[in-house]
């Protein structure tokens, strides 16, 4: 894209401009008291983002500390089990085990840039969380994760590696004690500290510019995906690219590199239990105007959902717009498909996914049964995390089946 390209908001997956609008999605709904914090973040990261410098420092460390480039990786007995040639974007390999490593290392470079060195986050899987702690220890700052008390429970592995890389874990009691409380109860906090505190948002959702910015953190697994899937199959696109959406970054960032392929259909799956798209229907929440799963008087219901990173009643307001304007397809995946999906993969290639990543991986074994996929067509699955987080939780529930 040329720079006056990305620069005009009507652009699939461009600059959404200064109002920070995705169509009749996004904004900027927050308290007057975090407006200067807002604009002080979007100018930074304008400033950054065409600083060659920039670049040049957050392409090293992702490279020699993060271990980017992830690879391609063909699944040939998962694909002869499904009837359709799958490959893997393997973010479970990047440093911490997700795609969240991309984006902290962004913003704790932004933080590092206007002067603020506490660091505050919000998680619910905790893979957020432990990205946050890592960069905070990686550039010396203070960090603060604010995490629901029911999510603490089941990825009490991760509270400890956050601890160990020296955050402070705080257990939100409010609401429904996951992901959606842990952003109120994060922005709560910024507002108290927004002096010398950076809030590292950890999808693209909330106010602008989190959902445009961490969308441009997250583009180099959609920009490295298509150059490494173009020299496996002779210059070709995929047929179909897909990942899973909680708050939805991993998508919209895999989804960046492919927005301009015309031959290849992008498919985002939710949690059927926190379906915004689908289901919901457009509201305000943290700070954002976009699709939200809500009852007739705009109270938001609770997503429920086997895996706490998609645990969330809403979605970024930049794919809210992309259904609406028919570039991504919506698709939802229940836990006992998403269940399945993680065992299969584990047993036919060696890979444990995330329960996130499953969810995709459910999608396309849901959709080559029931011949929506070709057979033989190709199919590029953005594995965002490792399963290794989800394994005693796994244990757990199949345990209480036997
Ligand atoms: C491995 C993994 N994938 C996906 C997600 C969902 O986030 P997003 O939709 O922003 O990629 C999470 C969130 O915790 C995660 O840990």
């Amino acid at each position: 894209m040329t720079t006056s390209e990305t620069t005009r908001p009507d652009l699939i997956m461009g600059d959404p401009g200064p109002t920070g609008r995705f169509g009749e999605f996004g904004g900027r709904y927050v308290p007057e008291s975090l407006m200067p914090a807002c604009i002080e973040l979007e100018t930074a990261f304008r400033e950054a983002w065409a600083d060659p410098e920039f670049h040049r420092e957050l392409d090293g460390i992702l490279r020699n500390y993060g271990g980017r480039p992830t690879p391609v990786t063909e699944c040939r007995r998962f694909s002869e089990h499904v009837g359709v040639r799958v490959f893997l974007k393997r973010e479970d390999l990047a440093h911490t085990g997700s795609h969240k490593l991309n984006n902290v290392i962004g913003q704790g470079l932004l933080a590092r840039r206007m002067g603020k060195n506490k660091l505050i986050a919000e998680t619910g899987a905790g893979q957020h969380g432990v990205a946050t702690a890592t960069a905070a220890a990686l550039f010396g700052m203070e960090c603060i994760v604010y995490m629901g008390e029911v999510d603490t429970k089941r990825q009490e592995l991760n509270v400890f590696r956050m601890e160990l890389l020296g955050a402070t874990v705080v257990p939100v009691v409010s609401g429904s004690r996951t992901l959606k409380d842990a952003v109120n109860e994060a922005l709560r906090a910024w507002v108290a500290s927004v002096d010398d505190t950076h809030y590292c948002l950890g999808s693209v959702m909330g106010p602008h510019p989190y959902p445009w910015m961490v969308r441009e953190f997250q583009s180099v697994i959609g920009e490295e995906a298509r150059e490494q899937f173009r020299s496996l199959l002779d210059g070709s696109d995929p047929d179909v690219v897909v990942a899973c959406a909680g708050g939805g970054s991993n998508a919209a960032g895999i989804f960046a590199g492919f927005a301009d392929a015309t031959s290849s259909d992008l498919v985002a799956v939710e949690a059927a239990g926190g379906a915004a798209v689908t289901t919901g229907i457009p509201g305000v929440l943290h700070g954002m105007r976009s699709a939200l799963i809500q009852d007739e008087a705009g109270q938001i219901l609770e997503a429920e959902s086997i895996s706490a990173g998609l645990d969330y009643p809403g979605i970024g307001p930049e794919h809210a717009h992309l259904a609406e304007v028919g570039r991504v397809r919506y698709e939802a995946a229940d836990d006992e498909r998403v269940l399945e999906a993680f065992q299969l993969l584990a047993k036919t290639e060696g890979i444990l996914p995330a329960l996130e990543s499953s969810h995709a991986i459910a999608w396309v074994m849901a959709a080559a049964a029931s011949g929506e996929l070709a057979p033989g067509s190709t199919v590029l699955v953005n594995l965002s995390g490792r399963g290794d987080k989800d394994v005693a939780q796994v244990r757990d529930i199949l345990r209480g089946r036997a």
